[in-house]
């Protein structure tokens, strides 16, 4: 099976490379050489800027015909255009990762399925739909066979962690150091975390499955924990002492610093919870197999290797907010609080 990844050697597609190799395919990625490459050397480069888009259709046409190319960095329409020119009628089946912000995260029934309407509330989110609904013409056309994987959350070497608030590089830090951790609302709202590998298994064994073609999946770990149980694992994985949880109101925060939490507006403040049964049934090989503890502790000796944990002393904000907090709450309490 010869495969071309668009990307190939960022986060979820390093795992799909290792998936790949393992099912013997003859694997070419195709990105800029400037992310640090983990890849076997056994895959082959075609080096190049997808938005330099002459140059992208020339090098991935002349470079022949794929069985399958999966497409992990297109994120506006002129890039499905693009990938449409260059992959219909050369290709015997194009996969596109999207993402579960196009559903808009308001979903008040849970988990969201891959039939939940979509309604992203977020310029990302948008434009990822119009690439899925681009990519779904070329496939009605009979050009291409197309499937949509849509990845909520995803970890691992390579990322960081993230937290509620979005991805501070602070966060192990303050774990480490013991600092109150800010979680928004009462710490209930409800997320899913997928290691990068196990996500990687799931985009290489659906590969060339007729099954999948025209079909769209949610690819998400199994586990469901809310905000303030994923930080309480982290700081146990990572051999923090138990956190400091302090909750304030989502609404405060974007009222004090809108563009900072920018991530918590769109994302994190949302439950996150999406259904993969659709994904396990067509494509048995995905499972969500690595446990979230041992998952951020690789991913945070990656960190550490690569210098990627910042000082929390580099951001006192948190502290300086918590601080505050405590106080006018105090007050609060003391001054309006019924008296026995
Ligand atoms: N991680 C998550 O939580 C999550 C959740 C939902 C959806 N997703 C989706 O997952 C996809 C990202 O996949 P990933 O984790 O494998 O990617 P990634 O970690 O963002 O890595 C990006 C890859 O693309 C290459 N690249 C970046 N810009 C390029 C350009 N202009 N031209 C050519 N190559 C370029 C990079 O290599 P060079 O730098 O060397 O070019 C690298 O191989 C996105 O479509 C995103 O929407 C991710």
């Amino acid at each position: 099976m010869k495969v071309l990844i668009i990307g190939g050697t960022g986060l979820i597609s390093t795992g799909i490379v290792k998936a790949l190799l393992t099912r013997g395919a003859a694997i070419t990625v195709f990105n800029r050489g400037q992310t640090d490459d983990r890849l076997d050397p056994d895959v082959r480069h075609l080096v190049g800027d997808r938005n330099d888009i002459p140059v992208f259709e020339h090098t991935v046409t002349a470079a022949g015909l794929w069985d399958v190319v999966i497409d992990m960095i297109c994120f506006r329409p002129d890039q499905a255009e693009s990938a449409v020119r260059a992959f219909a009628g050369r290709c015997g089946h194009f996969i596109f990762c999207s993402t579960v912000c196009t559903y808009g995260n308001t979903q008040t029934i849970l988990p969201t399925l891959e039939t939940t309407p979509q309604a992203p509330h977020s310029a990302y989110g948008r434009d990822k739909v119009a690439c899925e609904q681009f990519f779904l013409r070329a496939h009605a056309k009979g050009g291409m066979p197309v499937t949509i994987f849509r990845p909520s959350h995803t970890y691992g070497p390579g990322g960081n962690v993230i937290n509620n608030l979005g991805w501070s590089p602070t966060f192990v830090d303050r774990l480490r150091r013991g600092l109150p951790v800010i979680v928004s609302g009462d710490g209930h709202g409800l997320w899913q975390s997928a290691y990068a590998d196990d996500v990687g298994v799931g985009f290489a064994h659906a590969a060339g499955k007729s099954k999948c073609f025209g079909e769209a999946y949610n690819i998400v770990a199994d586990e469901v924990v809310t905000w303030d149980e994923y930080t309480q694992r982290t700081a146990a994985a990572i051999g923090a002492p138990p956190p400091r949880l302090v909750h304030l109101p989502t609404d405060f925060l974007l009222a004090l610093d809108r563009p900072r939490f920018a991530a918590l507006e769109e994302i994190f403040r949302f439950h996150g919870v999406y259904a993969n049964a659709k994904l396990k049934r067509d494509v048995p090989e995905y499972r969500s197999a690595t446990p979230y503890a041992a998952g951020v502790r690789r991913t945070v000796a990656w960190m550490d290797q690569h210098r990627k944990i910042v000082s929390a002393d580099t951001d006192p904000m948190e502290d300086r907010l918590v601080a505050l907090w405590e106080r006018f709450s105090q007050e609060a309490i003391r001054a309006l609080a019924p008296r026995p």
